[in-house]
């Protein structure tokens, strides 16, 4: 029985995002997102710790070995909670090397009995992140595709209601 873990802020989860777990999936008895509570991230993320949750269990549905749980410790003392011996992360472009090899070297240091291993975006999502989804949508670009249906109308509500906030 293997069991992995699929970490991030998920704010919010992107296609590029579910396209990792999917593949992550397919590759494991069980999957475990991770959701990192993250309040210092770029100002605090967009969305809360249960909106980000609701947005992957959604996108996940489809999915039947897969679960969504949040967290706010050290990730492989979660890993280790959850019994997961793989962390797995998705890697773009070369940008993402330095600082996903840094994260992998310090959590070996820490766990050298959890592996991390990383999966390749496919070049539609190369350049596709949570925060350029949020710039494109604040400016009123177009953001279909590339993040799930649910988190779209999420955005769309959002921006709306920061926009009424500053009027
Ligand atoms: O989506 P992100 O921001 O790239 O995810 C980063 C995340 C949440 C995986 C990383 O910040 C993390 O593991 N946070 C938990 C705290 C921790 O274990 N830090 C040490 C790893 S350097």
């Amino acid at each position: 029985m293997k069991r992995g873990m699929c970490p991030g802020t998920f704010d919010p989860v992107t296609s590029g995002h579910i396209d990792i777990i999917e593949r992550a999936a397919a590759l494991l008895d069980e999957l475990v997102v991770a959701v990192a509570l993250s309040p210092d991230k770029g100002g605090g993320p967009l969305f809360s710790i249960d909106e980000r949750c609701d947005f992957i269990e959604t996108a996940t549905e489809h999915l039947r070995n897969v679960w969504v749980r949040p967290f706010d410790t050290l990730l492989v003392e979660f890993a280790s909670e959850v019994g997961a011996s793989v962390i797995i992360k998705g890697l773009r472009a070369v940008t993402d090397f330095e600082r996903e090899f840094q994260m992998a070297q310090l959590n070996y240091r820490i766990s050298p009995d959890i592996e991390t291993m990383f999966i390749m975006a496919i070049p539609e999502y190369m350049y596709l992140s949570s925060s350029a989804v949020k710039e494109i949508a604040r400016h009123g670009g177009p953001v279909e595709g590339l993040v799930p249906q649910q988190v779209y109308d999420a955005l769309a509500e959002r921006l709306v209601e920061s926009r009424q906030g500053r009027t």
